[in-house]
């Protein structure tokens, strides 16, 4: 067990406490550095997660995180992908909802990218979850497409969950249990 602190940088409360919630049971004390770092385009959740770590990385210079993540569904095409964070602001888990009227294949997937850097190294940990998209939106709890995701596994969506439950399945969780395990080892 190691006893180490490291920063997140992001303006999501939500993704923060989720990740603090796993790696407090590592005894890494993680603190939020809440702050809105613009998006490169790109159809690679690494790329766009490689130049946020860079953009906060000039800004301060402490070991830190930063994560991207997108919901890719299948009958789709994979949309809305790297696009997520501006689709769910655009047309929401109704508008999704919506384009999903008529598809009987019903399979989705959540990705994340980990991205860590210090001042002598950089790393990037992926974590997918499958599942699918739900008939129509449910539970109250997480945010962005949590209420039409229901992990494989589970009958609940993830919005249907307490966080530790989502933690069990989830991308987020997936990506940083691998980084977990390399930070551990190696610094
Ligand atoms: P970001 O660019 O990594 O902040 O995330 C893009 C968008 O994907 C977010 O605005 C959410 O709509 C969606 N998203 C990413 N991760 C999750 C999650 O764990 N639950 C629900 N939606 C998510």
């Amino acid at each position: 067990m190691s006893n180490r602190s490291l920063y997140f940088v992001t303006s999501n409360k939500h993704k923060f406490h989720e990740a603090k919630d796993i790696l407090e049971n590592y005894n890494i004390k993680l603190r939020m550095v809440n702050r809105k770092i613009e998006e490169i385009q790109s159809d690679d959740l690494r790329k766009i997660a490689l130049h946020s770590l860079k953009s906060a990385f000039t800004i301060n210079k402490f070991p830190m995180i930063v994560e991207d993540a997108g919901l890719f569904i299948k009958a789709l095409n994979g949309f809305p992908g790297p696009y997520s964070s501006y689709v769910y602001k655009t047309l929401g888990s109704d508008g999704i909802i919506k384009l999903m009227i008529g598809k009987d294949d019903r399979d989705a997937e959540f990705r994340s990218v980990v991205a860590f850097s210090n001042s002598s190294i950089i790393k990037t940990f992926k974590g997918i979850v499958k599942g699918k998209i739900a008939i129509k939106p449910r539970g109250k709890l997480g945010f962005g497409f949590d209420p039409l995701f229901v992990p494989r596994g589970s009958k609940r969506t993830f919005a249907e969950m307490v966080l530790e439950e989502k933690n069990k399945y989830s991308h987020r969780a997936l990506a940083l249990k691998k980084f977990i395990r390399w930070f551990v080892r190696n610094l």
